[in-house]
C-alpha cells in the first residue's frame, strides 16, 4: 500500500488553486440519472470516490468518461436500477443513487452502505424520506430492494439535517407529482450546489441553504453543462496547514463565504486570513492561541470535516481548548495517532480536551478515515523530523495528489510506493 513521506518543519509558502468539491460532484453525478441524454461537468476533482462513482455509473449502462477535471456522462443507455455490491462496498455515497433510480425506473437494489471508520452512518433517514414519497422498501439478506410506481410528492420532516438524506430526496421529488417540502434540510453548500445543478436540468426547486427546500415536481429534465463548486474543506485543509507550518499562502479558486466558521476560528487563534472574491490569504508567524471550545454541527457551524484538522492546529497552541464531536459518533480516531507525535489530549465520549505543545514529532501513523488521514499530513508537516503516513487510499478518496498539493506550496514530502521500495532494495 502506498505511503507518504514527508519531513517537517518547513513553513508552507505560494499559491494553490482549489479543487471542485467531491461532495457536490458525487450526488450531482448521481443526479444526472434523471435525464436521458449526454451531459458535462466541469471542475470534477480526480479521487477515488469519483472513480467509483463513475465505475457504478457504468455498470448501470451509462458511458461515464473523465479526462482531468471534465467528466461527460451519457445516460441514455441506462438499462440497470441494481447497484453492483463490490462497488456499493467501495463508497458509502453509493446511498444516492437511490432517489434517482428510483424516479427513472420506479426501482432500485443496493446494498447496505454499512457503517465506517466515523460511525454508525445510518439511513433510516434516507429510507422514511423515499418511502413518504410512495416507495415501498424491503430488505433481503443485505440488499435494499424499493419500489414506487409512481412517486408523489409529500412533506417530509427530517429528525437530523442529514445531507445524503436531503439529497436524496430532492433528487427522487423533482420529477415525482406535486409539491415536496422538506423541513429541517441540510443546509450546505453542497445543497444548493445540487439545487442549481438539478433546476438546470429544468427541475423547479427553492430553499436550498435554508432549512426549508420547496420541490415542485415537473414531468422530464433535460441535459445540461455545469460547473462544480470548489471544494471548502480542501481548501480548509490547506488553510490550516499553513497556519500549523507557520507559512504563509495563498488559495484561489475557493470560496470564503463556505468557510466563515473556519476563518473566524483561525483568526481567533491569531492567523492572519485576507479575503479577495476568490482568493483567500492564510499568513501565521508565531505559536497559535487556544480557543476555548470548538463544537461541530451541521453548516453553518464548523464543519465535523475540518475536526480533525483542526485539532493538529490546537494541539499546537498555547493554552486548552475543548472540541465536542456532535454529528458522528467515532470520528476521534485521529486522537491516538497524534498523541503517538506528542499531542496532549484527551477523549472523553464525544470530547476531546487538547492541551497545547509546543511542537509534535515526526513518527510512523496510520490514517483510519479520510479527514483523518489529512490531520496526519498536516502534523507530519508541522512536526520535528520525519513522518511516514500510512494507508493512505484513505486520503486518496478526497484528496487530489495530496502531495503534489503539499509539494507546490514548498512541503517536504513523497509517495513511496510498493514498487519504489523494491527498487531502493
Ligand atoms: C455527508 O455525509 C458528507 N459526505 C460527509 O463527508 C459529511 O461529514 C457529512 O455529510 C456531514 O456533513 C458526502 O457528502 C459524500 P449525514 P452523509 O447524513 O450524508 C446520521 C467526507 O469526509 N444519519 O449528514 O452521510 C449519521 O449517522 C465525508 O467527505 C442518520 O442517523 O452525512 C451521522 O451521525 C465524511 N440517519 C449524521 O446523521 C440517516 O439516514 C450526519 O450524517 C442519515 C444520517
Amino acid at each position: 500500500m502506498d505511503k507518504l513521506v514527508i519531513e517537517g518543519g518547513q513553513p508552507l509558502s505560494g499559491s494553490i488553486r482549489i479543487h471542485g468539491a467531491k461532495n457536490a460532484a458525487l450526488p450531482i453525478l448521481a443526479a444526472t440519472l434523471l435525464t436521458e441524454g449526454k451531459i458535462q461537468l466541469r471542475n470534477v476533482p480526480r479521487l477515488l470516490d469519483i472513480e467509483v462513482m463513475l465505475e457504478i455509473l457504468n455498470a448501470l449502462g451509462c458511458i461515464a468518461v473523465q479526462r482531468d477535471d471534465l467528466v461527460t456522462v451519457d445516460t441514455s443507455g441506462a438499462d440497470s436500477s441494481h447497484v453492483p455490491e463490490q462497488l456499493m462496498k467501495l463508497m458509502r455515497s453509493s446511498i444516492f443513487l437511490m432517489g434517482p433510480l428510483l424516479a427513472r425506473f420506479g426501482e432500485v437494489c443496493i446494498y447496505q452502505p454499512g457503517g465506517c471508520a466515523i460511525g454508525e452512518r445510518k439511513i433510516d433517514l434516507h429510507l422514511k424520506g423515499l418511502s413518504a414519497l410512495g416507495a415501498v422498501i424491503e430488505e433481503q439478506d443485505n440488499q435494499l430492494w424499493c419500489r414506487a410506481s409512481r412517486l408523489k410528492g409529500c412533506d417530509i420532516h427530517l429528525d437530523f439535517p442529514s445531507v445524503g438524506a436531503t439529497e436524496n430526496i430532492m433528487m427522487a421529488a423533482a420529477t415525482a407529482e406535486g409539491t415536496t417540502v422538506i423541513t429541517n434540510a441540510a443546509r450546505e453548500p453542497e445543497i444548493q450546489d445540487l439545487q442549481r445543478f438539478l433546476n438546470e436540468l429544468g427541475a423547479s426547486i427553492i430553499g436550498a441553504g435554508t432549512d426549508t427546500i420547496t420541490i415542485r415536481g415537473v414531468n422530464k429534465l433535460t441535459p445540461c453543462e455545469y460547473e462544480i463548486i470548489p471544494d471548502r474543506i480542501v481548501a480548509g485543509t490547506v488553510m490550516i496547514a499553513a497556519a500549523a507550518t507557520r507559512g504563509t499562502i495563498r488559495l484561489t479558486h475557493a470560496n470564503p463565504v463556505h468557510l466563515t466558521s473556519l476563518i473566524h476560528v483561525l483568526r481567533r487563534a491569531g492567523v492572519q486570513i485576507g479575503i479577495c472574491d476568490d482568493i483567500i490569504t492564510v499568513s501565521s508567524s508565531g505559536r497559535p492561541k487556544a480557543v476555548d471550545r470548538i463544537v461541530t454541527s451541521p453548516y453553518p457551524s464548523f464543519p465535523t470535516d475540518l475536526q480533525s484538522q483542526i485539532m493538529v492546529l490546537l494541539s499546537l497552541a498555547e493554552g486548552m481548548t475543548l472540541m465536542k464531536e456532535t454529528v458522528f459518533e467515532g470520528r476521534f480516531k485521529h486522537v491516538d495517532e497524534l498523541v503517538r507525535m506528542g499531542a496532549d489530549i484527551s477523549v472523553d465520549l464525544n470530547a476531546a480536551f487538547i492541551r497545547g505543545v509546543p511542537r509534535l514529532y515526526g513518527a510512523t501513523v496510520e490514517a483510519t478515515d479520510l479527514r483523518a488521514g489529512a490531520a496526519l499530513v498536516i502534523a507530519g508537516l508541522a512536526a520535528q523530523g520525519k513522518t511516514v503516513v500510512e494507508q493512505i487510499h484513505h486520503i486518496d478518496r478526497g484528496y487530489d495528489r495530496i502531495e503534489l498539493m503539499f509539494q507546490r506550496l514548498g512541503g517536504k514530502m513523497h509517495r513511496q510506493t510498493p514498487a519504489m521500495k523494491l527498487d531502493l532494495a
